[in-house]
């Protein structure tokens, strides 16, 4: 019985070794104006107030930012960031924001437009031959399996053709249906990336709601089939512009190769948007103000 007991204890205590021997790699970015583990090339930047800006509305730009240290992604990790895609008025937004994971940072030969700044045109394929890409799209290519109406998200492997993708929209818990979203708002984006066993789900959704319930996308996938022998990975950001242009910046972003001690989101502490928004919502609050006020004195009339 004793022998038993000690069995127990010994592989038990040999379990915890392991367990606390198993890297877990987890960092948020509450801005980045520490950039000492970031990596950022071509039209990428951080402003002043700790924004992360990778494109802006200039013409066939490209932009990157990776996390600089290479990450053991065994069977999972989660991923949560805020990003906003601001137009300007008249002229087409584009073309998008991609999440990538790749074992190099190096994308001098992707190209910008429709491949995102993750793709080579010639190939149509990743530079670094081996990239799983999560896009927010706002073009149009339907030879790329793109979905009609522009504003889409997307699965890429290895190649800008999407093996799923789901027009830009989100499951309300509360209404208890999808509702639609606008990638060229001007309003920050969430985006919620987990990988866990064979399956990679995605979701968006606007900074007031939460995680939504049900995956936008969900579809199986597996990182040692994407990523023959590479054991050590990049992950971060790609945007690109063409004819259509947008502003692409990043707000906020929390990694975890651990789902459960993902750092949670305080929207009081997001970074400012570079470009004023405030006029608009003081405008609309006033009117509600206003409305308030009419209502009661015209009840209080009539009552
Ligand atoms: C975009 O940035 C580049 C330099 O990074 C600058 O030359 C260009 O003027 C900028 N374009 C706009 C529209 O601000
Ligand atoms: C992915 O979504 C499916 C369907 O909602 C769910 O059953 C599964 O647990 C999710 N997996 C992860 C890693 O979020
Ligand atoms: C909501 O969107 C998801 C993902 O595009 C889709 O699978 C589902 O059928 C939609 N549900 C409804 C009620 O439209
Ligand atoms: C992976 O490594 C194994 C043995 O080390 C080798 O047989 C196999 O060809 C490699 N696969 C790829 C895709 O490089």
């Amino acid at each position: 019985m004793a022998r038993w007991l000690l069995q127990i204890l010994i592989i038990s205590s040999l379990h915890l070794i392991s367990l606390s021997s198993q890297k877990e790699t987890r960092f948020v970015f509450e801005d980045f104006l520490d950039q000492e583990d970031l990596y950022l090339d071509a039209s990428a930047k951080v402003h002043p107030n700790g924004i992360l800006q990778l494109t802006n509305t200039s013409k066939y730009q490209i932009g990157h930012a990776f996390y600089d240290k290479p990450l053991e992604l065994g069977s999972s990790f989660s991923t949560h960031f805020v990003c906003v895609l601001v137009k300007k008025q008249n002229i087409e937004g584009g073309h998008g924001i991609a999440f990538i994971v790749s074992p190099s940072m190096d994308f001098s030969h992707a190209q910008p437009t429709r491949y995102l700044g993750a793709f080579d045109a010639s190939t149509l394929e990743s530079p670094s031959s081996h990239v799983l890409a999560v896009e927010l799209d706002t073009i149009w290519n339907p030879e790329f399996n793109d979905i009609k109406g522009k504003n889409h998200v997307g699965i890429d492997v290895n190649s800008p053709k999407s093996v799923a993708v789901a027009p830009a929209s989100y499951y309300s818990d509360i209404e208890r249906k999808n509702e639609s979203m606008n990638l060229l708002s001007g309003e920050p984006i969430q985006v919620w990336i987990d990988y866990e066993g064979t399956v990679l789900n995605v979701s968006i959704a606007p900074l007031k709601v939460k995680k939504p319930s049900r995956p936008l996308l969900s579809h199986p996938i597996s990182l040692s089939e994407i990523f023959p022998n590479i054991s050590k990975l990049y992950v971060g950001f790609s945007a690109s512009t063409g004819n259509a242009v947008s502003d692409q910046y990043i707000m906020w972003w929390s990694f975890s190769t651990d789902r459960g001690s993902l750092q949670r989101l305080d929207t009081s502490r997001l970074v400012e948007l570079p470009y004023p928004t405030g006029t608009d919502k003081k405008l609309l609050a006033l009117f509600i103000i206003l409305f308030g006020c009419l209502a009661i004195v015209v009840s209080a009339i009539l009552a």
